[in-house]
């Protein structure tokens, strides 16, 4: 697929937030690029700068204190430097997002089907009657038994799954090309993470989108991308195809979170990530590898300077280290 053809290509993009510390580049200089009807994973440890990016590329950014340069071109429309009205546009239709808080996203006093209605109405023109025609379609398209009377319901009246899905038929309401899930699962139980996951498969499927799947959980992502990107301290440290990540990974922090992940085989993957040492401060990054003061494998070299990213051999598979690991072990997806 050509570069034209790409749903999404991110070159170079930063996000510094002006902090009272200082400059905090949550994101550091990320490029990738996402086909049509592809599903892609980001995975990273908490604050390696997976929400900032998710939200960067859709163009949802503070009003104030924050920078961004770069590009991440989306079905052709250059969000960076874009304004809030022509951003408007895409929204909804080129892309939208399920945001990462799913009990937040929605106002508990307002009945599910208005808030549907409100998403057609102010963004798609819909008429009042069309608008509800259309919410009870979509609360049946994302599994909600008799969405007839649910449309009527406050979310208190839902469970978390059902109101996850709310959530979804949300971001759906405007057919968007690519959806971009942040941690749609985290605070829902096993079996229904599974159901959820199982419908944004279903629904990438039956609507043909393009669907980036961000979470601090490898065994969400193990079956369900084409292709993974790695993140550490607003950077990518590791990307390529799903096997290449899980079975060839050569970036020691790749495998300290695969080893560190529950097991991606057992159903029962709700512990979160724990890997000996913390994140770097992002205010205070040193010269060299982000990871070198909890890498194994560091040397002089990893503390002094920064490793790009390089092809591994697979096309598409980069990695950024000095000293990559050099066997393919590693945990199998089911
Ligand atoms: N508005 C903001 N102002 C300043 N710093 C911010 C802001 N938003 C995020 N950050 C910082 O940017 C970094 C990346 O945050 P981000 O939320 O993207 O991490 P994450 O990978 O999504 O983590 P998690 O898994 O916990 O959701 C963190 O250090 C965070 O504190
Ligand atoms: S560059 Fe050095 S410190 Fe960084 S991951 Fe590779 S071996 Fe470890
Ligand atoms: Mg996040």
């Amino acid at each position: 697929m050509s570069e034209n053809e790409k749903l999404l290509v991110v070159k170079d993009l930063v996000t510094t937030f002006a902090t009272p510390g200082g400059p905090l580049p949550a994101v550091g200089g990320v490029s990738f690029d996402l086909d049509q009807n592809e599903t892609l994973g980001i995975v990273g440890e908490s604050g390696s700068g997976k929400t900032v990016l998710s939200r960067t590329i859709m163009g949802l950014q503070p009003r104030t204190n924050v920078t961004v340069s770069g590009s991440a071109l989306l079905n052709g429309f250059e969000v960076v430097g874009a304004s809030e009205r022509a951003k408007r546009q895409i929204w909804g239709t080129d892309v939208a997002m399920v945001f990462q808080d799913p009990m937040t996203s929605l106002n508990p006093v307002m009945r599910i089907g208005k808030q549907i209605d409100e998403s057609l109405r102010v963004r798609h023109g819909m008429s009042r009657s069309s608008a509800k025609h259309r919410a009870i379609e979509l609360l049946e398209l994302v599994g909600i038994p008799s969405p007839q009377q649910r449309y009527s319901a406050y979310p208190g009246q839902l469970s978390g799954g059902m109101r996850q899905r709310v959530v979804i038929a949300i971001a759906l309401a405007g057919s968007p090309k690519l959806l971009m899930a942040d941690e749609p699962t985290t605070g829902l139980d096993v079996t229904i993470q599974a159901q959820i996951l199982n419908l944004l498969d279903e629904l990438k499927e039956r609507l043909k989108m393009s669907v980036i799947l961000v979470t601090h959980d490898l065994g969400v992502v193990a079956t369900r991308t084409s292709r993974i990107i790695v993140m550490y301290a607003g950077r990518i440290v590791e990307m390529g195809t799903t096997r290449d990540v899980f079975q060839d990974h050569r970036m020691p922090y790749t495998r300290a979170l695969l080893e560190s992940s529950p097991k991606v085989a057992s159903p029962s993957h709700t512990r979160l990530v724990t890997i000996p040492g913390r994140p770097p401060n992002l205010l205070k990054l040193a010269a060299g590898c982000s990871f070198a003061p909890r890498c194994a494998y560091a040397t002089d070299r990893c503390r002094q300077e920064r490793p790009e990213l390089q092809p591994a051999g697979d096309p598409g598979h980069l990695f950024a280290c000095w000293n990559p690991l050099p066997t393919t072990r590693g945990a199998t997806p089911q």
